[in-house]
């Protein structure tokens, strides 16, 4: 069985709650429940946090063990070099998602410090983009 991970920055906690017209009204945790229904054949995990090192320690943790991370670093994305640092010394192949096309927000979004060490990047597919880069790790 694939062993994925997904792994969400800051603020992601707040899904369902935060800016519904620019992230949706589905919590991520009733996202989840879904996928994971879905993809029966695939172990799912997932950790969020608030903090930068956490993110960074969950990375170096996971990174040598899993088949496939998908990471939404949120606005880590834009500013954490040491981020993109992690993904750089893992592994796994990292997918880097946003629900937001950040390229039609604010010019600091179109950045990213994760993306050169990614496999590649789904943006804008709202809750949708997370299930995208799952398949991309399928097959
Ligand atoms: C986000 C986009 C980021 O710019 C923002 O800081 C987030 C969420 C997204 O999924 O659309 O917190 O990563």
């Amino acid at each position: 069985m694939k062993k994925l991970m997904i792994i969400n920055g800051p603020n992601l906690n707040l899904l369902g709650k935060r800016e519904p017209e620019i992230y949706g009204n589905l919590s991520f945790t009733e996202f989840l429940d879904e996928v994971k229904n879905k993809y029966k054949n695939v172990s799912i995990s997932h950790f969020q946090s608030n903090i930068e090192g956490e993110l960074i320690d969950k990375l170096h943790k996971v990174g040598f063990e899993y088949d496939g991370i998908i990471l939404n670093a949120a606005a880590y994305t834009h500013t954490s070099v040491g981020i993109g640092d992690a993904v750089a010394a893992i592994q796994t192949p990292v997918v880097e998602v946003h629900i937001s096309n950040t390229f039609d927000r604010e010019e600091f979004r179109h950045q990213s410090y994760v993306a050169p060490h990614t496999k590649g990047v789904i943006v804008g597919f709202g809750l949708q983009s997370y299930e995208l880069a799952i398949q991309s790790f399928l097959g």
